[in-house]
């Protein structure tokens, strides 16, 4: 696939630059979490090229799924991490782009080589309304859009798609590398191919199981996700919620023979270091207990189809990773992955949640492609084009 690219850009001197990169990274007590850095660390290359071509640069990026102006979803505090690594000021504005003007006059001190970053996009209906006319404001403060957003290329938004109508638009670094990696996977991949699938977003990835079924040899659901399959078979979830919804669409997969779903999970009657996990089959999970992580034998199962497979892409969690107690199956599959990678197998890993866990392997250096994108990565390797990578095609 080719794509317009930032390499091709000359005398990129004064010029007013959006750059949309995704830095959906965890925050907690107001600060980025420094071991879940991975996606600001991945726009790096583009925006150390852009600062020494001594363009202005003006990030635009999105934090969480805020409904309006929600002040826990503020992207100051990613602001001040990447103005801490790069030891260099990073002008953030505040002021709303609705009022376009005020957003001009904010960046104004920017210099030739600078950075400033906006507050995240996602406070405005029209971003995910992909609204032309918001498009065409935040174009109004670019003279050339770089997308190194590749993790929410799936995403039809006015900062991702739209905004190419009204600037010459060209993929970052990051966005180009995804797109070349990814791709080798679509070109006849090696069987066999295991897809190995947890995490949250639930609803948002049912879907894309579906096409992962077809391109598969073998699907293994963990994490969340797994609990709509539990609850479609009619087991109990405990405390772990699933909604009708996704129960719903569960059941259309139970048929696919590729499809595997925990044999045993973990369980415990509270979410933190306090917790007594217990090992249960799916129909001994009681009512008062949570899901927490897939058990000892689905471990032992998985690791035996993964140590076959040529071909491996993982994303999502198989357990609620952030407490230790939790984080065994997740880790143990995920040094299997690794392990098998670079040589034995082609391994791929994406999503923010699912590469902070194999930083934690130590081993991540092993995998061939660690992938910015979560819900992106899948769609793309579900053969998908995605809207974003779309309209960077020469
Ligand atoms: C992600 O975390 O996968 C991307 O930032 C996209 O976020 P979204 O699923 O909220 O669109």
């Amino acid at each position: 696939m080719s794509l317009k690219t930032l390499k091709m850009q000359k005398n990129l001197r004064g010029k007013r630059v959006l750059l949309r990169v995704d830095f959906n990274v965890p925050i907690a007590h107001g600060k980025v979490k420094s071991d879940a850095d991975s996606r600001i660390l991945a726009a790096l290359p583009t925006i150390d090229f852009l600062r020494k071509s001594g363009a202005k640069t003006i990030i635009v990026a999105h934090l969480g799924r805020p409904e309006g102006r929600e002040k826990k979803f503020s992207l100051a505090p990613v602001a001040n991490y990447l103005a801490k690594g790069l030891g260099e000021n990073v002008l953030f504005v505040k002021e709303n782009l609705e009022q376009v003007g005020k957003v001009e006059r904010a960046l104004s001190p920017l210099k030739d080589g600078g950075i400033a970053m906006l507050e995240n996009i996602r406070f405005y209906k029209g971003e995910k309304m992909n609204d032309a006319g918001f498009a065409r404001r935040l174009a109004s403060l670019g003279d050339l859009y770089v997308d190194d957003a590749f993790a929410d290329a799936h995403r039809d938004h006015a900062s991702i798609t739209s905004i190419a109508a009204f600037l010459p638009s060209v993929a970052g670094f990051l966005m180009e590398t995804e797109v070349t990696q990814l791709s080798k996977l679509l070109q006849r991949p090696k069987r066999p191919f295991v897809v190995l699938l947890g995490g949250a977003k639930v609803a948002d990835k049912l879907p894309v199981i579906e096409r992962m079924q077809k391109l598969a040899s073998t699907v293994l659901v963990g994490g969340g996700m797994a609990n709509a399959f539990l609850r479609a078979k009619g087991f109990q979830t405990g405390r772990s919620t699933v909604t009708a919804a996704e129960v719903k669409i569960a059941k259309r997969f139970l048929k696919k023979k590729n499809v595997l779903i925990p044999i045993d999970v973990l369980t415990a009657k509270r979410l933190d270091d306090r917790a007594q996990p217990i090992v249960r089959k799916p129909k001994e999970v009681r009512r008062d207990e949570f899901i927490i992580d897939v058990g000892v034998e689905t471990i032992r199962a998985w690791s035996t189809i993964l140590k076959k497979a040529k071909t491996i892409v993982w994303n999502g969690p198989v357990g609620l990773f952030e407490v230790k107690k939790f984080s065994h199956g997740s880790l143990a599959l995920g040094r299997v992955i690794a392990a098998r990678s670079s040589g034995e197998a082609f391994g791929v890993v994406g999503g923010g949640e699912t590469v902070q866990c194999l930083e934690r392997t130590g081993m991540a250096q092993f995998v061939d492609h660690v992938s910015s994108g979560g819900g992106a990565m899948l769609e793309f390797l579900a053969g998908e084009t995605l809207p974003g990578v779309k309209v960077l095609k020469k």
